[in-house]
């Protein structure tokens, strides 16, 4: 596959040419090492396109990207998958809308919600029990939302969520459809989807829209992110550039930009060899896990993460990072149930072995009991731009009962937000917030 944006740096910096344009550094940095990268640290001039109204390389390495994924079009963010939140939203729902959303939103979406005035009416995920966090989406769940809210706009949901549950978007895009609403799809965590032995990629299984952070899970610089459109959803490249650039800066990073173009060379190449060998590796990862006590997420999880339920093998979260860290294995996120691994081909066969070893070694201790838990919705009784956006006061959690939340909380587990602002403090509420070591909030004055 070719790659437009990498080979006319290489031109532009084989040329000599001298830079009298932004940025500042004129890719000659003091330090050396800053200095060779930001060699390919440009800005939008001549011949290196414009993002938000590409009409030459970036347009064409977006469309190569775009028949990688089977989409109608695909646009980059620089902005990660906060900005194709923002821009999904914007393009799928007025001031004033109402969108069905599962709760365990990430805060990028609540954001948008006070930005675009949306109504989030919640939809609750399932509750996993034996991890203590939420679980899958149910179509059932969002066909009961949408038939006691046919004024709608959009359902949007997170899948997979942190931990790696993938709900059943199949089924999903089946009801929404049926009730003509778009499907947007939080795929953050999820670009290397399309690439696994079987394509569990959201626009492949039915979403409408779907952004993906390609930093999380692909080789792409922090931030480098994909938003695409389904072949069937009838939003044209220009609305999502428009919508995009009422966010984004006008100065995306042509370092990030310039990743996202060298992917499509991966993902056209090695890519789908190597997550099917990632495959076979955790597999045998998962049997020693489960030699170990620990059981998988759920039916439909992401095979290139490991979610180990702590509590089954007799530890707490915390620790059991910290045990894995004494070995040199850094997770992504522990919590008091359960600790994140991630896992990517860009991986060396060292990691590989060490975490195989640390699983072999890791003591197996009596299941420590886990609390029930359900996670409650509170009351909303204020639009969430109207309560981010009042006059505020800190109060300590013990002064907030029967006040309304000024801002927003999300702590995980179960990676829920536990107030979103709007939000009216009740006794459950007011225990759950101490609970999770919240000791003062904002409320509205
Ligand atoms: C589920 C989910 N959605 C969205 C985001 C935001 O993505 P980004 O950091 O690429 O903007 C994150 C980031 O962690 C996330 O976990």
């Amino acid at each position: 596959m070719n790659t437009p944006l990498a080979d006319f740096l290489e031109e532009h910096i084989r040329q000599g040419i001298s830079r009298f344009y932004m940025p500042g550094h004129k890719g000659n940095f003091p330090d050396p090492l800053l200095r060779e990268i930001s060699r390919y640290d440009v800005t939008e001039m001549n011949g290196a396109d414009s993002l938000f109204e590409p009409e030459g390389v970036l347009l064409e390495s977006e469309e190569n990207t775009a028949r990688l994924y089977g989409t109608r079009h695909t646009s980059f963010s620089a902005g990660g998958s906060t900005l194709g939140i923002q821009t999904m939203l914007a393009l799928s729902c007025r001031p004033g809308d109402t969108v069905l959303a599962a709760r365990n939103a990430h805060r990028a979406f609540i954001n948008t919600c006070a930005l675009l005035d949306l109504r989030p009416v919640w939809i609750r995920p399932d509750y996993n029990d034996r991890f203590g966090v939420s679980g899958e989406v149910s179509p059932q769940a969002v066909a009961e939302a949408l038939a006691a809210h046919p004024e709608a706009r959009a359902v949007y949901l997170t899948s997979p969520d942190y931990l790696g549950c993938i709900s059943d978007i199949a089924g999903l895009s089946a009801v929404c459809r049926q009730a003509s609403v778009r499907l947007l799809v939080d795929n953050a965590h999820g670009a290397h989807l399309r690439f696994l032995p079987e394509d569990l990629h959201p626009i492949t299984l039915g979403a409408d829209l779907c952004c993906d952070s390609a930093h999380k899970t692909l080789p792409v610089f922090t931030g480098g992110g994909y938003l695409h459109v389904h072949p069937d959803c009838p939003v044209s490249k220009e609305e999502v550039k428009s919508r995009m650039g009422l966010f984004g800066s006008t100065s995306p990073s042509y370092l990030i930009l310039l990743s996202l173009d060298l992917n499509n060379r991966y993902l056209a190449g090695p890519a789908r060899a190597d997550f099917a060998g990632l495959v076979r590796e955790m597999e045998g990862l998962y049997q020693l896990a489960g030699q170990k006590g620990f059981a998988p997420l759920s039916s439909r999880t992401d095979p290139t993460k490991m979610t180990l339920d702590a509590y089954a093998a007799g530890w707490r979260g915390e620790e059991l990072a910290a045990w894995f860290r004494e070995r040199k294995l850094e997770c992504e996120y522990a919590a008091e149930r359960h600790v994140v691994f991630m896992l990517s081909p860009q991986n060396t066969e060292e990691d590989l072995e060490r975490f195989r070893q640390a699983l072999k070694e890791l003591p197996q201790k009596p299941p420590l009991e886990a609390e029930a838990g359900r996670f409650s919705i509170p009351e909303a009784v204020l639009p969430v731009r109207e309560a981010a956006f009042a006059p505020k006061e800190r109060v300590p959690v013990e002064k907030a009962l029967g006040r309304i939340a000024g801002e927003t909380r999300i702590k995980c587990p179960p990676g829920v937000p536990i107030l979103v602002a709007g939000e009216k403090i009740d006794h459950t509420l007011q225990k759950l917030l101490k609970k999770s070591s919240i000791s003062s909030l904002d409320v509205l004055k």
